[in-house]
């Protein structure tokens, strides 16, 4: 089969990583690149350190607000459908780009296959939630990591083709799990950090990074940590706290984005994971390192249910996670 994979940011890269490899030793690949990050840490790095085959298109769609982006991804993505034939479209996780391509490939009558489909946090004032809930009314393969997920898909009359195959996020964890050791004690001198004394933070989603107070709120709680606290910041989120006059205690070091080898490395040993990202709170579990999810609800309702993952929002009181000893 010839297949087109589509992405555009960093959850997708670290997904199609897996897919694409074990794509290509059976079927023809192409991936298309939409641009939606572009910054060399948010996608080139991702690229190199897991040798991602090179994108045979990139689209160059950069950021925007969501219709705009959306918008020019969306004919971009058809562009490219129309000139080349494939047989079938592969979409990934739950950004614009996901949306984008699966919105193209429908309305082109080439079927769409979802990985990580059927996730929901029932939450539609995120953009990721409606980016899920539509891309998989439009695909006809829906590659679901969990049980739920089947479960939330059915709910929906959504039956057929719909799989569980597990977790591919998974699968690049233990691809690179030989070789984080060597890595993390580097990156443990670079930072002078001791394992299991530190927490590693992510804030970039727009329900924390775009309010004021929801940053604030997080600021205060991680000023009161009594431990190092590495926070590599999400462009989005730096641009923010430019406007929010924060001021942030010594032990918290704001560092640039790191790639996927890097976080891995400094997870592993982290004494707590503190965290937005869906990607992150799973990465957490799979480390071992408890989590604290810095929002008020999850997709990944296992973590929690299985005592490994605590909902906090911006309620810096839970930051310190008492039922988290495990
Ligand atoms: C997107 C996804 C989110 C995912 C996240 C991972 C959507 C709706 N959201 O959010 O689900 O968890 O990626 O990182 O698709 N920027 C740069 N350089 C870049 C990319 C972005 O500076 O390489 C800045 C720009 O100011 C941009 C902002 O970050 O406007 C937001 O980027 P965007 O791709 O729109 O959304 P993310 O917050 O990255």
């Amino acid at each position: 089969m010839r297949i087109a994979s589509i992405v555009g940011a960093r959850p997708q890269f670290v997904k199609v990583a897996v897919v694409s490899r074990a794509l290509r030793q059976q079927h023809e690949e192409l991936i298309i690149h939409t641009g939606q990050h572009y910054d060399y840490n948010m996608s080139a790095q991702f690229f190199e350190e897991l040798d991602i085959p090179a994108s045979d298109y990139h689209l160059g769609c950069g950021s925007g607000s969501h219709g705009a982006q959306t918008g020019r991804m969306l004919e971009a993505i058809e562009g490219v459908l129309l000139k080349e034939r494939f047989d079938a479209v592969i979409v990934y996780g739950d950004t614009n780009s996901t949306l984008a391509g699966a919105l193209a490939a429908a309305k082109l009558h080439i079927p769409v296959a979802h990985v990580e489909a059927g996730l929901r946090n029932f939450d539609q004032a995120m953009p990721e939630e409606i980016n899920r809930v539509l891309s998989d009314h439009l695909s006809c393969r829906l590659y679901c990591p969990t049980k739920t997920a089947c479960r939330n898909l059915n709910r929906e009359g959504i039956t057929c083709g719909v799989e569980l195959v597990g977790d591919v996020m998974y699968d690049l964890l233990l691809q690179v799990q030989p070789n984080l050791a060597l890595r993390t004690e580097r990156l443990l001198r670079t930072f002078h950090l001791a394992p299991q004394s530190y927490a590693l933070v992510t804030v970039h989603r727009a329900v924390n990074a775009d309010n004021r107070e929801a940053m604030r709120g997080i600021a205060d709680g991680l000023n009161r940590l009594e431990m190092p606290v590495i926070f590599p910041v999400h462009p989005r989120t730096r641009a923010r706290l430019e406007h929010y006059d924060i001021t942030w205690a010594k032990h918290v070091r704001l560092i640039e984005p790191v790639g996927y080898l890097d976080m891995m490395a400094l997870g592993r040993t982290a004494y707590r994971i503190l965290t937005d990202s869906g990607g992150l709170q799973k990465e957490a579990f799979l480390l071992g390192v408890p989590c604290v999810t810095l929002r008020e609800e999850t997709e990944w309702v296992e973590t929690v249910e299985a005592g490994w993952n605590i909902l906090a929002g911006t309620h810096s009181s839970h930051y310190f996670a008492p039922r988290l000893i495990i």
